[in-house]
């Protein structure tokens, strides 16, 4: 039996921003039993929900010494779906209505949260054979564990995984505020170890320090070793290729499951779609204002509203877009001016584009159920959940051909009569309006073409399934 601990910033159900918690919220679930006893630590944050706040079993507390104080940490934890979460109590830095506030304050409570998850293992009796680190947040431990916790006989043979869903971020600041908060010595701030152009890299550290590298899909991986989308970071990720590997993320085939899912008008299958998928997207088009037309194409979007999902590709065409023969339903939030721009079109197109600015759980399955199609045409992708979503739900993806889009869609080809979505390669608003285009004459003219698309998307598995057993082939090379 191996003992692995995933440590992240969030995690579905308590605490979700993006496609990361989705993540370190259901593939624990999914490995062998038998072999893996897999737990996740995340802080306590005042702003999960209460009713998962009031299942939580206090287990003890101490004091831990971080910057010449004595830090409170508090312990607790609870099961959720057979998997046990250990949570870190610290309401100065675990409180607010959301999980990550300014950058710099961030820095020092993730960099405070990761030598507490070091310090909080030999309470909680649970020692790890390996730490699977999640994201920049958690960039400190591989490092922590060379330097502090070394001695600790407790972590005799303890391995790390850092895996890099967005390269993007990697918690930077000046050296000496990263070395105040993560308390390491000038050892570590050099340009082979946590300095990067002058600045602190937590990210860095992990990438460093920990025995194996992952990102969330094979082409990201390649593509991370390139400037282009490496971050800064490409010298590093080449000079680690040896131990970096890309596996392709899965969702979880319970909660979004079209057959049985509470949230959406009408269940469906691959085999009764085109009759019972219909009922959602009127559904959908009644509850949004839009014109209840069951023939007029229905374009979906649900995403963080920033520049790596394409934004302005979308800006760029927004009028050809919204063209009489289509409708679009946007659901997200993030960056103003992308706000603004839907708010102004769905004033400026009523009942033909419906702008949703806010964050609902209940609203992305009646879009990804509703929808004819999917647009997501980001500028990189490490490897987006929400195409998956997508295709489980029998909406078309319509994606550029990068990191996670490239390797989870294939394009549709009229020849063979093969592909599950539509892709276009260059970022490029006119390239991305002629595949839109493209795929709408298909969905008008060839229906037959376009529900055989559907199906295939829909019957293909992106669950955990294949993926999981990736991840404990890598436990086991550990
Ligand atoms: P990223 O993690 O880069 O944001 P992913 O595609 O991996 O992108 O994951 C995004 C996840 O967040 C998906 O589960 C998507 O449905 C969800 N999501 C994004 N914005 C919203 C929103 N406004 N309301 C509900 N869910 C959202
Ligand atoms: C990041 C990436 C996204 C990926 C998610 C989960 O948020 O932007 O592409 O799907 O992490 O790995």
């Amino acid at each position: 039996m191996k003992n692995i601990l995933f440590a992240t910033s969030e995690a579905v159900p308590f605490i979700k921003t993006g496609g990361l918690a989705d993540v370190a919220g259901s593939l624990p679930k999914y490995f062998d039993k038998e072999k893996y006893d897999v737990r996740v630590i995340l802080p306590k944050y005042t702003c999960i929900p209460e009713k998962f706040r009031n299942q939580m079993k206090y287990v003890t507390n101490f004091y831990m010494d971080y910057r010449y104080r004595d830090v409170y940490v508090g312990l607790f934890e609870m099961e959720y779906q057979g998997v046990t979460y250990y949570f870190i109590d610290n309401e100065e830095y675990f409180s607010g209505s959301r999980p990550y506030t300014d950058m710099f304050f961030d820095l020092e409570k993730f960099a405070f949260f990761s030598k507490a998850v070091l310090a909080a293992l030999p309470v909680y009796g649970f020692r790890p054979d390996i730490i699977h680190c999640h994201d920049w947040q958690t960039g400190l431990i591989p490092v922590h564990l060379h330097d502090r916790f070394q001695a600790n006989p407790f972590f005799n043979g303890t391995k790390t995984i850092m895996t890099i869903h967005n390269l993007k971020f990697q918690g930077v600041w000046d050296v000496k505020t990263i070395q105040k908060i993560s308390e390491l010595s000038d050892y570590y701030f050099t340009p082979d170890k946590l300095e990067a152009y002058k600045n602190g890299n937590m990210l860095k550290g992990g990438i460093v320090y920990a025995d194996k590298v992952t990102t969330v899909s094979s082409t990201y991986a390649e593509e991370i070793k390139t400037p282009y989308y490496g971050e800064g970071l490409d010298g590093l990720m080449r000079a680690r290729s040896n131990n970096l590997v890309g596996i392709v993320n899965g969702i979880d085939y319970d909660d979004f499951n079209p057959e049985t899912d509470p949230m959406i008008a009408a269940n469906y299958n691959a085999g009764n779609f085109r009759k019972e998928k219909a009922k959602n997207k009127a559904a959908l088009q009644k509850e949004l204002g839009l014109a209840e037309d069951p023939k007029t194409f229905l374009l979906g979007i649900v995403s963080r509203l920033t520049d790596q999902k394409g934004f302005d590709l979308i800006k760029c065409v927004m009028d050809e877009l919204c063209s009489e023969d289509t409708q679009l339903v946007v659901l997200g939030t993030g960056d103003r001016q992308y706000e603004d721009l839907f708010r102004h079109y769905a004033w400026k197109y009523q009942g033909r584009v419906s702008a949703n600015i806010f964050y609902s759980e209940e609203l992305s399955h009646k879009i990804y159920a509703g929808c004819d199609a999917f647009l997501m045409p980001s500028l990189f992708e490490p490897c987006g959940l929400s195409q998956l979503m997508s295709l489980r739900y029998g909406t078309v993806p319509i994606v550029r051909e990068t990191g996670g889009l490239k390797d989870t869609v294939e394009a549709y080809n009229e020849y063979e009569h093969t592909g599950t979505g539509f892709s276009f390669a260059n970022y490029n608003a006119h390239e991305m309006l002629g595949i839109e285009r493209y795929a709408k004459d298909v969905f008008y003219n060839r229906k037959r073409e376009w529900n055989r698309i559907v199906e295939r998307g829909m019957t293909e598995d992106w669950s955990w399934s294949v993926s999981a057993r990736k991840y404990e082939q890598l436990y086991e090379e550990l």
